[in-house]
């Protein structure tokens, strides 16, 4: 039976030189490559008891609501700014290449309720960082972070301590 990182396509030097990009569009286009990330997500998630999948935008988004479809919770997004309508949270943070600012819907989370954060991939660790905080920010509680893949050579986990993380694979 295929792996996940069978699936994974890693091409060099994209979007600038150095990088290797770590391209989950080869996952998504196979129905079973699909299958398998999803349930391989969903099992990390495991018995946690939570109420609320954040996603960050663009791929969290194809992770994080399926997964909240599935467990019946509700999805919020993490968008990049300048594209949510109402009254928002935002946070600056710097990525693998350039930087970013994100926001969420100032009532987007409760005080109190639990979130499982969902991205397709941790790379610096800037973005989920970000987005922790947002959440953290509106009161909510990160009760478990979830990625599909970790370059662990950027040391993303570093900004990570305190926080029950998971993934489903390891790039060196
Ligand atoms: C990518 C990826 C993560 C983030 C990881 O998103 O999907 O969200 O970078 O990098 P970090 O750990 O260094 O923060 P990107 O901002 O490229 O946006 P996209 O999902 O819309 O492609
Ligand atoms: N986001 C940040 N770094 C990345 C990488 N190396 N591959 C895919 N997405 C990324």
């Amino acid at each position: 039976m295929k792996k996940i990182e069978d699936y994974v396509l890693s091409i060099p030097d994209f979007p600038e030189p150095g990088i290797i990009f770590r391209d989950i569009t080869s996952v998504l286009q196979d129905p079973d490559g699909l299958h398998l990330a999803i349930d391989s997500m969903q099992q990390l998630i495991g018995e946690t008891e939570f109420d609320v999948v954040v996603g960050t935008e663009s791929r969290g988004f194809m992770f994080g609501m399926p997964l909240a479809y599935n467990l019946h919770k509700s999805f919020v997004p993490v968008r990049k700014k300048g594209k949510l309508p109402r009254e928002t949270v935002s946070m600056s943070y710097d990525l693998e290449y350039g930087s970013a600012e994100i926001e969420m819907h100032s009532d987007s989370i409760r005080p109190g309720q639990r979130v499982v954060l969902v991205d397709d991939l941790i790379a610096t660790g800037g973005t989920v960082e970000a987005s922790i905080k947002l959440v953290e920010e509106m009161g909510g509680q990160v009760v478990k972070v979830l990625f599909l893949m970790e370059l662990a050579g950027l040391n993303g986990r570093e900004k990570l301590k305190g926080y029950d993380v998971a993934s489903v694979i390891c790039y060196e």
